[in-house]
C-alpha cells in the first residue's frame, strides 16, 4: 500500500497529521538517508523504512513487543503508586496505542507481552484459551511436597467456583518453584501460594505460549517480537 509521509508518521506513533507535518518541516524525518521535507511524499508501506531524529524505524501495520518489567511498575495507564511500565516504553509506541497483554502486579518481575493488536490481546487473555504462563517463585517458607502436590492437584481460592490448578510445578529449590498456570486472575499465584500454608516472596515470569523471556534480557529492557506466530498456538478450553 502507497501511503504519504505525513499518514506513515501518524500510523507509527508520531502525533497528530499536524504534529507529523511539522517533524517532516522541521527537516526531523530522514528516508533512504536523505531528509525529506514533502510530507506529501508517497512510499510503499511494506519495508518502509525511515529515521526521526536519526532514530530508525520499520514501518509496523501492528507491534507485538515483551518488556522485562522491573519491579515497581504499574501495568496501567494512569499508576497510582508507582510509574507505569509505559515510561519504558518510546513515545511513539504509546501513543500508537499499545497496550500491555494481561497484567502483572507492581513487584511482579518478568515478561509482559505489549501489542496494538486488539484480537491477540482478546486471544491471550481470554480464559477460554488456556494460555500457559511460567513463573519462577520464591517463596517465604521451605516448600515441601504436599504444597507442591497441592498446587498441581488444585486449591480452592476465594470468590472461585472451581479448583484452580497449576498445569506443572517443579521445585527448583527449598524456595523455590517453576510454576505453570493457564488462567490470567487477580494475584493468581500469591493467592495459589498462599492456599498452600506458603508466602510469596518473589515473582518473575518467564514464559507465555510458546515465547520464553531471553534470559541474559536486562530488566527494564524491551524487544520488538516479528510476528506473533512465534508465541505458539493458542488451544481452546471446551470443558
Ligand atoms: N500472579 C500473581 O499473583 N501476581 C502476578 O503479578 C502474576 C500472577
Amino acid at each position: 500500500m502507497r501511503v504519504d509521509l505525513e499518514r506513515l508518521l501518524r500510523s507509527q506513533g508520531f502525533g497528530s497529521r499536524a504534529e507529523c507535518r511539522a517533524l517532516v518541516a522541521r527537516g526531523r524525518v530522514a528516508v533512504d538517508g536523505q531528509v525529506c521535507e514533502d510530507s506529501g511524499a508517497q512510499f510503499e508501506t511494506e519495508g518502509f523504512s525511515f529515521a526521526v531524529d536519526n532514530v530508525v524505524w520499520n514501518y509496523r501495520k501492528l507491534v507485538y513487543l515483551a518488556l522485562n518489567k522491573p519491579a515497581g511498575y504499574e501495568c496501567s495507564r494512569r499508576p497510582v503508586h508507582h510509574p507505569s511500565v509505559y515510561s519504558l516504553l518510546p513515545p511513539p509506541l504509546v501513543m500508537r496505542g499499545v497496550q500491555a497483554v494481561g497484567r502483572l502486579d507492581q513487584d511482579t518481575t518478568g515478561l509482559l507481552l505489549l501489542t496494538d493488536d486488539g484480537s491477540f490481546i482478546h486471544r491471550y487473555t481470554s480464559p477460554r484459551k488456556l494460555v500457559p504462563k511460567i513463573y519462577e517463585v520464591i517463596t517465604r517458607h521451605p516448600i515441601d511436597e504436599a504444597q507442591r502436590a497441592a498446587l498441581l492437584g488444585g486449591v480452592e481460592l476465594h470468590g472461585e467456583s472451581k479448583l484452580v490448578a497449576a498445569t506443572a510445578c517443579t521445585l527448583l529449590n527449598e524456595r523455590k518453584l517453576c510454576l505453570t498456570v493457564t488462567q490470567g486472575k487477580y494475584h493468581l499465584v500469591k493467592r495459589m501460594v498462599a492456599a498452600v500454608g506458603n508466602r510469596v516472596a518473589g515473582l518473575h515470569r518467564i514464559a507465555i505460549g510458546g515465547f520464553s523471556l531471553p534470559v541474559a534480557m536486562p530488566l527494564g529492557q524491551w524487544m520488538w517480537l516479528e510476528s506473533p506466530s512465534g508465541l505458539g498456538d493458542l488451544r481452546d478450553d471446551f470443558d
